[in-house]
């Protein structure tokens, strides 16, 4: 059935001209929606209480109590634990940005992984050294095994890339089910089986009641140590403390972490001094308002037009 009467669309994210970049790309037609446009907590109190839609990215749960028009939550970002919050009225409808952040993500990965098989910290060095290290040769990225934890719409991505590559990809998912290149799919119990086979482990699982801490100090001691983890989903997906004693004891290769537990990562977390340890700020996979407008917009359509939404979150599952 199609939506009348006046609709207000609150466009919150906590950074004012992000926020006005996101609610400048909204389409509809000329006065069907009223947009509320929000970068503070106050003005997001203040706005709530008329909100029938949310285009959000960390929106205050405590204001949820407010929402009493609210129906359909529209996730800016890539993870949507942030929304599956308890305050969150369960019958919003939330939905989630596919098809985004996997290419960004893609070269992320492949990026970091051909700069450690490349030794580009070591010829750099070497550089400035003014040293001629030809007693040093770069490894082959091709022939290593990636194993990727979580095959969604990213991992997938990224599991195409890297088999472009010549990586032979294996994964590790709730269900275990095969995904087009990706040679062997785990379930989530067998990961230690996975992850003792792989050069590269990337995570990239929702973080879910599963899924929280399941890179611990037994998966550390099933990597290779050699293996280098790659963790760009969510930081609690790893037991920082068991990363830190396997990174001190040269346990595993290394590892690029793009994700922590506390973001911004404290300037005198002891993660940031570990030489095997490369430290990026949340940026693997950034979410900018020309991108997600796209998938809103359509979203929005489909709503205004009474339709059913696309990508729709899984409130049960997590994801
Ligand atoms: C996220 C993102 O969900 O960066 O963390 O998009």
């Amino acid at each position: 059935m199609k939506r009348r009467g006046a609709v207000t669309v609150l466009v919150y994210y906590p950074e004012a001209s992000e926020a006005k970049a996101y609610a400048a790309l909204v389409r509809t037609r000329r006065g069907q929606i009223r947009l509320a446009v929000c970068s503070t907590r106050d003005e997001a109190r203040a706005a709530v209480a008329d909100a029938d839609v949310l285009y959000a990215w960390k929106f205050p749960p405590e204001l949820y109590a407010s929402a009493t028009r609210l129906s359909w939550l529209q996730a800016m970002g890539a993870g949507v634990d942030w929304t599956l919050v308890p305050e969150l009225p369960a019958n919003v409808v939330v939905t989630r940005v596919p098809g985004v952040f996997g290419p960004w993500m893609r070269e992320y990965v492949l990026g970091w992984s051909l700069s450690i098989t490349q030794r580009t910290e070591t010829y750099r060095r070497a550089q400035h050294e003014r040293r001629w290290r030809e007693d040093i040769l770069p490894d082959r990225l091709a022939g290593k095994t990636m194993a990727i934890l979580g095959l969604g719409d990213i991992g997938r991505t990224i599991a195409a890339g890297a088999h472009a590559l010549g990586v032979r990809v294996i994964g590790v998912s709730r269900s275990g089910r095969a995904v087009r290149g990706v040679e062997r799919v785990f379930r989530l119990p067998q990961l230690e089986r996975a992850l003792s086979q792989a050069d590269f482990v990337v995570a990239v699982l929702p973080l879910t009641d599963d899924t929280r801490g399941v890179i611990g100090a037994r998966a550390f001691a099933a990597m290779k140590p050699t293996a280098w983890l790659f963790n760009i989903g969510r930081g609690a997906l790893v037991d920082e403390t068991a990363l830190m004693a396997a990174l001190q004891e040269r346990r595993i290769g290394g590892v690029v972490l793009d994700v922590f537990t506390t973001e911004p990562l404290p300037a005198e977390h002891p993660l940031w001094a570990f030489d095997n340890a490369i430290i990026t700020p949340h940026i693997s996979g950034p979410s900018t308002p020309p991108e997600l407008a796209p998938v809103f917009n359509d979203n929005l359509a489909r709503w205004l037009g009474g339709r059913p939404l696309r990508h729709v979150v899984n409130r049960a599952r997590g994801y």
